[in-house]
C-alpha cells in the first residue's frame, strides 16, 4: 500500500513558505508536518503558533504538528484554535502521557506519541491504545538534513508486530532522514506515514520527489 506523505516544513523556504504551501497543495502529499521546537528539549528553535497558524490558512492539507517541547500540554488548545489536526508529543517530554493523549483528543486532534531514537519500543507497552499515532525518530530531533538511523528498521518492525497482535488501528510515522532511498524498506517494515524535508525541499522538483516517496511501494 502506499505510505501517507508529510513535507516537513523545517526544510522549505521561510522567505516564500507560501509558495513552498502551494506546491504541497498541488501535490500528491497527504499532511503538511510542522515542527516546533522550544531550544530546551531539543538544542534549536524553529517556529511557532503564528506560522502555523498563518501556514493553516492556506493550506489544502491537515497540519500535522509535531511538539519538540517540554510540557506540551500548556499548548494543546492553542495548537488547536491555530489548526493542528494531528499533534504529537514526545514520550521523553511528558510526565503525564496518558493524561495528555487524552487532552489532545478529546480538542478532537489525533494524537501521537513520538519516540526518541534511544527510547525502545516496548516503552508502549501500556500506553499504544491512547495514541492514534506513534512516531518513531529516526534521528536526533532538532535539525532537518541529518543520517538517517538504521536501528530505527527494527523498531518499526517490533512496533507493527504490537499493533497487529491488538488489532489495532495505530498508524506508524518516521521522521528523520527520509528519502526515496530508504522509502520502499521503511513501507516494507510497517511505516505508514513518511516524513521528509531535506530530501523533498532540497530537491529541485520537490513535488516529484513526494510522488516518488508515495509511489516507493
Ligand atoms: C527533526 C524534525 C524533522 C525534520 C526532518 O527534528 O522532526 O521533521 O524536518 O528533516 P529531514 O527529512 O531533512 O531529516
Ligand atoms: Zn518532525
Amino acid at each position: 500500500m502506499s505510505p501517507l506523505i508529510a513535507p516537513s516544513l523545517l526544510s522549505a523556504n521561510f522567505l516564500d513558505l507560501a509558495s513552498d504551501i502551494k506546491m504541497i497543495n498541488g501535490s500528491v502529499a497527504d499532511f503538511v508536518h510542522s515542527d516546533v521546537m522550544d531550544g530546551v528539549f531539543v538544542p534549536n528553535i524553529s517556529f511557532g503558533l503564528p506560522i502555523i497558524r498563518s501556514v493553516h490558512a492556506i493550506a489544502e492539507k491537515p497540519l500535522d504538528v509535531h511538539l519538540m517541547i517540554f510540557q506540551p500540554e500548556r499548548y494543546f488548545e492553542a495548537f488547536k484554535e491555530a489548526g493542528a489536526s494531528m499533534l504529537s508529543i514526545h514520550y521523553e517530554a511528558c510526565s503525564h502521557l496518558h493524561r495528555n493523549l487524552n487532552a489532545i483528543r478529546n480538542l478532537g486532534m489525533k494524537a501521537g506519541i513520538v519516540l526518541n531514537p534511544h527510547t525502545p519500543v516496548n516503552t508502549l507497552d501500556s500506553i499504544i491504545e491512547e495514541a492514534d499515532f506513534v512516531l518513531i525518530m529516526s534521528v536526533n530531533p532538532g535539525f532537518g538534513g541529518q543520517q538517517f538511523i538504521e536501528v530505527t528498521y527494527r523498531k518499526i518492525a517490533t512496533l507493527k508486530e504490537l499493533i497487529v497482535k491488538r488489532s489495532l488501528p495505530t498508524l506508524i510515522e518516521v521522521d528523520g532522514g527520509v528519502s526515496v532511498n530508504n522509502a520502499f524498506n521503511l513501507v516494507k517494515a510497517g511505516a505508514d506515514i513518511l516524513v521528509a524535508g531535506n530530501a523533498i525541499f532540497g530537491h529541485e522538483n520537490p513535488a516529484l520527489i513526494i510522488e516518488q516517496l508515495k509511489n516507493c511501494s
